[in-house]
């Protein structure tokens, strides 16, 4: 038993080394695929709340998680020299303004860390919820995102 879990802890420091070495190699890609998640664990309970999809408590929970991990990560991903290239949408803003940029990711921290510690029971209650998340994503991306499309 004890081996077992030494070995899956292993496995886990592991991949998680792994997962912050390709981090530094391409922050622009990684942090462009964290915000691709991001909007994909947003998708779900935007079906959810328009009637789409039935309202499921452990997935809007799953996804608010998924969401509060890429707002812990996502301000370290944006180094000097990664300003430029990538396709990336980053403004410049970001290094200009880079305690500005992390005060808008924690709002999003704080929300989905409430989300989770409060999770939604109801429909209505995950609404809620979504609505204060969505203005987190709007507030950075309006003065931080610049959207090429
Ligand atoms: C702290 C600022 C910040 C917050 C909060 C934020 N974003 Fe972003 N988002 C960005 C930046 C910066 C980019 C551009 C990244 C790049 O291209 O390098 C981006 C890009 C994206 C993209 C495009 C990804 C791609 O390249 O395909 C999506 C989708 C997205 N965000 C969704 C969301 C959603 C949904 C939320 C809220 C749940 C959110 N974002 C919250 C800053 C933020």
């Amino acid at each position: 038993m004890i081996r077992q879990t030494t070995i899956a802890l292993v496995a886990t420091v592991c991949s998680l080394s792994l997962t912050v070495a390709s981090a530094n190699d391409d922050p622009i890609a990684t942090r462009k695929a964290m915000m691709k998640n991001v909007g994909a664990s947003i998708g779900v309970m935007g079906k959810m709340a328009k009637g789409e999809m039935a309202f499921d408590a452990i997935q809007a929970n799953l996804a608010m998680r998924a969401i509060n991990n890429a707002a812990i990560g996502f301000v370290h991903l944006f180094p000097e020299g990664s300003e430029s290239g990538g396709e990336t949408e980053a403004a410049p803003k970001i290094w200009e303004d880079m305690a500005g940029f992390i005060a808008k990711s924690r709002d999003m921290e704080e929300v989905t860390a409430e989300a989770i510690a409060f999770p939604a029971g109801s429909l209505d209650e995950m609404r809620e919820q979504l609505g204060k998340l969505g203005a987190t994503c709007k507030a950075c991306h309006e003065g931080y995102r610049i959207k090429k499309s």
